[in-house]
């Protein structure tokens, strides 16, 4: 099953990076599949560490695929890397293999670590729909205008409806930064 992960690595200079990433997710082993334009791509292949982290922040979700944020963290244990301070649990990795395409690698890691925080309470329609919103996005360019519009009028109606202010604010987020990108293209 992919579970939606704010997935962490270092750079070459230690420097963090956030991003969100749907990881294949097994007790033993994580597999990774980033595009290779992606700093996580570059890092996970580089160092060969990173780290998947789970939570329900959904702000933090927004931030680290849209702004280039270094999120709050701590020290990995077993792996050179860092853990999102707040993510619900966690997976540390370790690469084991790594194929790619022209578009993007395949990496598969074992789980070295692991650590938890709290629990992750459960389903919520508004986090679903900020995540959904946060997808959208990042995917901007492989959609027309009207469709955009469409889905992101949809995912607000949830937001508000269901929503709390943690959420709303995300949401409201995630809109600015694609009516932005809609109007620098003319929109
Ligand atoms: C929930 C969610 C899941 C995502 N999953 C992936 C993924 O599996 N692979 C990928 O390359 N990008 C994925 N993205 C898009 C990246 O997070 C986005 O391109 C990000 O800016 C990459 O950041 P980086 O260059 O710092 O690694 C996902 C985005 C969201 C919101």
């Amino acid at each position: 099953m992919i579970i939606e992960t704010i997935f962490s690595t270092l750079d070459a200079s230690g420097r963090p990076n956030f991003a969100p990433m749907g990881v294949l997710w097994g007790e033993e082993e994580v597999i990774v599949r980033p595009f290779r334009s992606t700093h996580t791509c570059r890092n996970l292949l580089a160092t060969g560490y990173g780290v998947a982290n789970v939570t329900d922040d959904v702000l933090a979700f927004v931030q680290s695929a849209l702004d280039d944020v270094v999120l709050p963290h701590f020290p990995a244990i077993s792996v050179p890397g860092v853990v999102f301070q707040g993510a619900c649990y966690w997976r540390e990795l370790a690469v084991v293999a790594a194929a790619e395409t022209a578009e993007r690698a395949e990496v598969r890691c074992r789980v070295v670590g692991r650590g938890w925080q709290r629990d992750f309470l459960g389903f919520c329609r508004a986090r679903s729909a900020v995540i959904e919103a946060t997808i959208l996005a990042t995917r901007l360019h492989l959609h027309d205008r009207e469709t955009v519009l469409e889905e992101l009028r949809r995912y607000g109606k949830i937001v508000r409806k269901t929503g709390n202010d943690a959420e709303r604010v995300a949401f409201e987020r995630v809109a600015e930064f694609v009516r932005r990108w809609l109007s620098d293209r003319g929109g």
